[in-house]
């Protein structure tokens, strides 16, 4: 039986070959491969602790901390990862912010993809990072969600996109957004603020890029039934209709403007622990 957060998590986004390329290049400045403990922050269902285990294969002894705070997607992954484990795998259950707690071994790598926008306490949860860290030791992330990840020349795209969506939800379901329950909104910051509390929190940046990733329909069609998203653009609504008509609307608009792809900014950063610090 599916329940309704598995119903509505990020899976089917996650397995996309375009977002693969993308936490595969992020694993790629983390090295991983060489080390030998690793944590997978906000590891959701699996998507990167997979990636991570195909590049574990002849590391022995290595063991993967996969993090999460939401036990049915903990579920997910460890049924999505099954047998196929070679390293050994510990899924966590805790919130990132806790991770002094939940991890109590010294690791050499820490990656964090796609999440650490929702922590409002970056610097806090950064200087628990560098202390799980060995000396030398790794921490890379990525994020598409601070302020300039959505182009300016998309800007037409999502304005289509999510009035046509508000229409269809009128006209087939008789209902509006609610203005006045929007979601506490995340706040998003620079990508130079990263780099800053990252530099701050005693880390040496290594490489810290910007990227424009050319998402194909299917990204912002499966992106549309992933919970977050439904909250944060249809405040209020239910999230089987939000889902229907951010597709329904999509879809339409997609085809009106000939879209091929919509890219997106993704900013990525690795960053070693020094030796001595
Ligand atoms: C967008 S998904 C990314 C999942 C995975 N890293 C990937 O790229 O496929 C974000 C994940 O972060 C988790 N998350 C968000 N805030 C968290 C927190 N404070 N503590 C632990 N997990 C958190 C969510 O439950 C979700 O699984």
């Amino acid at each position: 039986m599916v329940t309704a957060s598995e119903e509505y998590s990020f899976t089917s986004f996650s397995n996309l070959p375009f977002y693969t390329r993308v936490n595969a290049r992020l694993l790629d400045l983390a090295e991983v491969g060489k080390q030998r403990k690793i944590v997978d922050l906000g590891c959701g269902t699996g998507g990167v602790t997979k990636l991570i285990l195909e590049r574990l294969q002849s590391v022995k002894d290595s063991v993967i901390y996969a993090i999460d705070h939401s036990a049915s997607a903990l579920k997910a992954a460890a049924e999505e990862i099954g047998d196929r484990r070679n390293a050994t795998i510990k899924f966590v259950h805790s919130e990132v912010q806790n991770l002094t707690d939940a991890v109590r071994d010294r690791v050499d790598a820490i990656v964090y993809c796609n999440s650490i926008h929702y922590v409002p306490d970056k610097s806090r949860l950064l200087r628990q990072i560098k202390d799980k860290l060995t000396p030398n030791g790794i921490f890379a992330f990525n994020t598409s969600f601070f302020e300039g990840s959505q182009p300016p020349d998309t800007q037409e795209f999502f304005r289509k996109w999510m009035m046509r969506s508000l229409r269809i939800l009128k006209r087939d379901h008789g209902l509006s957004v609610d203005k006045t329950s929007k979601v506490e909104s995340r706040v998003q910051i620079r990508a130079d603020q990263y780099r800053e509390l990252v530099e701050e929190a005693g880390f040496e940046v290594q490489v810290n890029d910007l990227n424009r990733v050319e998402v194909p329909h299917e990204g912002w069609h499966h992106i549309s039934g992933f919970s977050d998203w439904i909250e944060g653009v249809m405040p209020g609504i239910p999230l089987d209709k939000g889902r229907e008509v951010l597709q329904k609307g999509l879809r339409e608009i997609w085809d009106e403007m000939n879209l091929k792809t919509v890219p997106r900014v993704w900013l990525s950063v690795s960053a070693s622990k020094p030796q001595f610090g």
